[in-house]
């Protein structure tokens, strides 16, 4: 469990301050209400949700390829993932102090703190983001997010 909080501080850290350089930036030309019949033109993307074990090759990786409208966070991506699909299935725990979820466990999978194992979120070149599953927002086709079972012992299983 604290393992877990230590893990999330960090994402959260990192992530009000990208949230507080974009909005500082963005200030000004966030998205307008104007645009009415704005649910008419809810635009989908198909995200490709990738979950692979880098401790065991003999894990059943699995791929699920995910319509969301544009700019849903990872996180209700997941959500409609496991309402989609019978064999996506996910548990997150929720910290109100960040408003943000720590993913536990991934298709009956679940990181341990004595194994020292946990799920690393990544787009598909491997490069963790640096915010958590509530704050990454997808928004193309061709988006590919990457749950990769790891040790964070070693860092670089
Ligand atoms: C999950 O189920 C879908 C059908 O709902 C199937 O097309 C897909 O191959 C399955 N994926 C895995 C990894 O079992
Ligand atoms: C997901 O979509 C990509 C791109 O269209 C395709 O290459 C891939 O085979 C699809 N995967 C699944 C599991 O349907």
């Amino acid at each position: 469990m604290m393992l877990k909080f230590w893990i999330l501080v960090v994402c959260l850290l990192a992530a009000n301050f990208c949230r507080k350089v974009q909005s500082d930036s963005q200030h000004g030309s966030s998205e307008s209400s104007d645009s009415s019949d704005s649910s008419e033109e809810t635009i989908q993307a198909i995200v490709t949700l990738r979950i692979q074990n880098s401790l065991d090759p003999d894990w059943p990786s699995a791929e699920y390829n995910v319509s969301v409208p544009v700019a849903t966070s990872v996180f209700d991506m997941m959500v409609a993932a496991d309402e989609e699909f019978d064999n996506f299935t996910f548990d997150a725990t929720y910290f109100p102090q960040f408003a943000g979820h720590f993913i536990d466990s991934i298709n009956g999978l679940a990181g341990n703190s004595d194994d020292q194992t946990f799920w690393r979120f990544e787009n598909k070149y491997g490069v963790a983001f640096d915010r958590g599953v509530d704050l990454i927002l997808v928004h193309a086709n061709d988006d590919v997010i990457v749950f990769t079972f790891a040790s964070w012992a070693t860092g670089h299983p």
